[in-house]
């Protein structure tokens, strides 16, 4: 079998996506392991989640940082030490910076509750339903320095129906997103996913 690559999530929420991560590992689904969760946000229960899965769990306090890149140059020393290889950005609610972005290029992924280029940014969810669409759903992208333009690795559409509120939209979003954001994370592990400028190509099993 091959080697199991490290996961650093870095999540500011209740982390439910961080949980399907999790367990997508654990059932050997994915070959990956989570090692480490960072959030900005004492108390979020994603921490909570990450020890009861016997993960490292740090809150990091951006107030402690006189600058935005000062905080991620801790969050990057942390995510070396612990020899990630992966950032997955599970509801982080910071942008993180260009320095970041260069070192880990290519190897940071976020997940969107829409499908961009449509409705980027923090109320993905409730720009789509305000706006009036038939068709939401959910991407997986890599990071670059844009709110959320990077290449796109996974999308699935999500029907919006005649009743919706934000929240039964979310809810059958996050349905996706359980799904989909762990099937991204297992091409990554497997190689099988090659940046090639805008488009992400996802290669056959073997094909490089
Ligand atoms: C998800 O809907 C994700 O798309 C967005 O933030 C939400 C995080 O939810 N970026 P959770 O913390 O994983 O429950």
């Amino acid at each position: 079998m091959s080697k199991k690559i490290k996961l650093g999530v870095l999540a500011s929420g209740s982390g439910t996506n961080l949980q399907a991560i999790i367990d997508a590992c654990e059932s050997g689904e994915v070959s990956a392991e989570a090692v480490l969760v960072v959030s900005n946000v004492s108390d979020a229960y994603s921490l909570e989640r990450a020890k009861k899965h016997g993960i490292k769990a740090v809150f990091i306090d951006k107030d402690n940082f006189e600058s935005r890149k000062d905080y991620d140059g801790e969050l990057i020393s942390i995510l070396r030490d612990n020899q990630v290889d992966l950032v997955v950005l599970a509801g982080y609610m910071l942008l993180v910076g260009s320095e970041f972005v260069r070192a880990f290029k290519g190897r940071t992924m976020n997940i969107h509750p829409a499908l961009l280029p449509s409705f980027p940014g923090t109320h993905g969810v409730k720009d789509a339903l305000d706006y009036g669409v038939k068709i939401s759903g959910v991407t997986v992208h890599f990071v670059d320095e844009g709110l959320d333009t990077g290449p796109i690795i996974l999308q699935e559409a999500v029907a919006v129906m005649e009743n919706d509120t934000v929240e039964s939209l979310h809810n059958r979003i996050h349905q996706v997103e359980y799904r989909i954001y762990p099937a991204a994370i297992k091409f990554f592990a497997e190689g099988r996913l090659k940046i090639e400028g805008r488009k992400v190509r996802i290669l056959e099993k073997g094909e490089n």
